[in-house]
Formats: C-alpha cells, sequence, structure tokens
C-alpha cells in the first residue's frame, strides 16, 4: 500500500492532489468544440424540455455535491429541484411522477440507501441518472443513464477528488439542462465552459500554496467547536467543509447559512471561537461581510476562503485562504480543496488516523 501513495504519506493528501487529473479526465472527453457532448447519457430536447421536478438523492458528501447542484439547475435551467439525503427519502414516500428525473449521486455506487432509493424513485416512474466513480457498480447498472465521473480509484476514506469530479458532472448536467431548456445565452455557456477548463490550473495553484494552510492548521488544532457559515453556493460548500473537518479531525464542527446566525448559533460565538467562511459569491459578498464583523464582535478568529479580487474580504477576517479568480457560479470546485486540506492538516497535526478515520468505511452497505 505504500507504493500506492506514490511517496505521499496519506491517501487523502494523494488524493487531493489527483484533483486537478480528476476533473481534466472529468469535462476533458466530454466538451468538443467548447460544447458540452454527453455521447454517455441520453438527454432529447423534447425530455429535457418535458422536465416536471428533478429529484437529488445522495449520502455525505455526496449528497452536498447535490446541494450545489440543486443552486446552479434551478438558477439557470429553472427546473424545480429536491435535494434528499437517501434514508430520508426512501421512506418518506415522496411524490415523484414519471416526469420527473432523479439524479442519484455516489463515488461507490454501492450505499445501500442510494440504491434503495433509487429504486423507489425508479418505481415512482422517474428516469434515473446516476453520477458515479466505479464503473458497474450496482448503481450505475440499475441507472437508465451513468454519467461517471473519472477520478480514479478513491483510497482514502474521506471522499475528496470524488466530490470536485462529481460537481463538475453536475456542472455539464446543468449546461445541457439550460441550454436544451433555452434558458442560457450562449455567452454565459461558453463563459462557464471555459471556467471549467480553468479549475484545474485553480487547484494547482491552491495547492502550491498549502504551507500557509498547514501553518494555520497547526496553530488552531486544539480548537473544540469549529463553525462554517456561507451563503448560497458557499453554503453548500460549508457543508462538506464542516463534514470533512469531522471525519478526519474529530473536532466539532456545524455548518450554517449566514442568514441563520442570529436565529440561534450566535450565541455560541465566544472568545477565540473559529468561524471558517467561504466567501466566493459576489452578489452576497456585502451580506458575508456583515456576518464576518458579528462574529468578530463577539470574539471570533474568522478563517476565509475568498477569491484573490474580494479585496473586503481581505480586510475582514484574520486569516485568508486566498483562491484565484475563477468565476463565483463555478468557485466551490475549487474552493473546496483548502477546506479539504484544512481537514487534513488539523487531523494530521492531531495525530489522527487521516485515511481511516474511526467507526467509519468508504462505503456504507449495510443500514
Ligand atoms: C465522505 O467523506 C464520506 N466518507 C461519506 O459521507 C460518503 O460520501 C457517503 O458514505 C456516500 O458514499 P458514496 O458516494 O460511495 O455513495
Amino acid at each position: 500500500a505504500a507504493a500506492e501513495k506514490a511517496g505521499y504519506e496519506h491517501f487523502m493528501m494523494k488524493e487531493i492532489c489527483e484533483e486537478p487529473k480528476a476533473i481534466k479526465d472529468t469535462i476533458g472527453p466530454r466538451i468538443k468544440n467548447g460544447r458540452v457532448v454527453l455521447d454517455d447519457i441520453e438527454l432529447t430536447e423534447e425530455y429535457v424540455k418535458n422536465i416536471g421536478k428533478i429529484h437529488i438523492v445522495a449520502c455525505g458528501t455526496a449528497y452536498h455535491a447535490g446541494v450545489i447542484a440543486k443552486y446552479i439547475i434551478e438558477k439557470t435551467a429553472r427546473i424545480p429541484v429536491e435535494v434528499d439525503v437517501a434514508s430520508e427519502f426512501r421512506y418518506r414516500d415522496p411524490i415523484v411522477t414519471d416526469k420527473d428525473m432523479a439524479i442519484i449521486i455516489s463515488q461507490s455506487g454501492e450505499t445501500l440507501d442510494t440504491l434503495f432509493a433509487l429504486r423507489e424513485a425508479k418505481k415512482k416512474g422517474a428516469r434515473v441518472l446516476s453520477i458515479v466513480n466505479v464503473v458497474e457498480s450496482t448503481i450505475a447498472r440499475e441507472s437508465d443513464d451513468v454519467l461517471y465521473t473519472w477520478a480514479g480509484p478513491e483510497i482514502a476514506i474521506a471522499s475528496t477528488k470524488a466530490y470536485n469530479a462529481q460537481l463538475c458532472a453536475l456542472y455539464l448536467l446543468t449546461l445541457e439542462l439550460a441550454y436544451k431548456r433555452g434558458c442560457m445565452s450562449e455567452e454565459q455557456y461558453k463563459n462557464i465552459i471555459e471556467g471549467l477548463q480553468t479549475i484545474p490550473d485553480a487547484i494547482e495553484d491552491i495547492l502550491g500554496n498549502k504551507g500557509a494552510i498547514q501553518r494555520f492548521a497547526s496553530s488552531h488544532c486544539n480548537v473544540k467547536n469549529i463553525f462554517f457559515i456561507g451563503r448560497g453556493l458557499d453554503y453548500a460548500l460549508s457543508m462538506e467543509g464542516s463534514l470533512k473537518l469531522k471525519e478526519v479531525s474529530y473536532i466539532h464542527s456545524e455548518a450554517y447559512a449566514g442568514g441563520e446566525l442570529k436565529h440561534g448559533t450566535i450565541a455560541l460565538i465566544e472568545d477565540g471561537t473559529l468561524v471558517v467562511c467561504p466567501v466566493t459569491q459576489d452578489d452576497l459578498m456585502d451580506k458575508m461581510i456583515s456576518n464576518i464583523k458579528e462574529v468578530k464582535a463577539r470574539g471570533a478568529t474568522v478563517l476565509a476562503i475568498a477569491r484573490e479580487s474580494n479585496e473586503q474580504v481581505h480586510k475582514v477576517a484574520d486569516e485568508v485562504f486566498t483562491i484565484p479568480d475563477v468565476d463565483p457560479f463555478i468557485a466551490p470546485v475549487a474552493a473546496v480543496t483548502p477546506l479539504q486540506l484544512f481537514a487534513y492538516y488539523m487531523a494530521v497535526v492531531k495525530g489522527c488516523d487521516v485515511d481511516k478515520p474511526r467507526n467509519l468505511t468508504k462505503s456504507v452497505t449495510v443500514e
């Protein structure tokens, strides 16, 4: 196994470093002459125009990719989307019709609840498209269409590169849906495709600066609680940042929508509480800056994830992990990487078993 780590101390770090490749392999073959070409799935214009509702179902990290997808599909393709964790969907008798599409997301393709949710959606008449990493897995085999993520084998229990690849597949799918429904201008379409193609370099850049994240983790590894706060896509991203951290470092953390702070959580902020704020969405920038000021006024230390040009954030936060200036719409694909690195370094400094956290398995195939 040491050999397979190719010189890295842990699979988790190796897999984070493989993200640029996972992204290139997932989007590369599906962009031809500046257009999204999804040869592997069947999405006729007539079908796409008549989709009633989309149900996205998954567990854990894959579920968090689904939450991002809800925002981007609704915003651009204007199709109503519901996102559920599989163990809720399968038991709540969800309202699904034969005009609906189900998107099932799974790295392993073997998660039991997700598989049963797939069967439930199918039984109710939905057409099932799955986004899966393991070729010919059970979920892949039972789906009407499969859009594979080409992230390669993921060994570490904490999912990293598979998430970035899931997001890429979901962005491509979103482009296809929005375009076929006539909801997206040529310019917007072109910008997103070009933007996605720049993400591998953006992540290389982030990886080149990982020392700063390591240093920050070393000096904050004794904290007992961490809050992740974001708005819009950054809220969805916060959920994933929080899960990653608790899985590998065993530090208690929670993710909240920025606007929810005042409704309870702010009571927990005291001197020295660490608050992590991804702030990549320009249209929500002012609101997030106010949130940062609010928690700082109560003694919090704020670590922000922001794009280079977001100077306002650099002015208010105590520490900023900077990411290159990618388009806010696709920012989560790159902005998750510093959060994964943060979780990784916190775990390493604390001496945790990074690749095999206690009580967890790679794929939950039991109830
Ligand atoms: C991710 O870091 C987790 N270990 C876990 O939440 C995982 O994403 C979840 O179990 C779903 O797995 P799947 O993608 O293989 O279905």
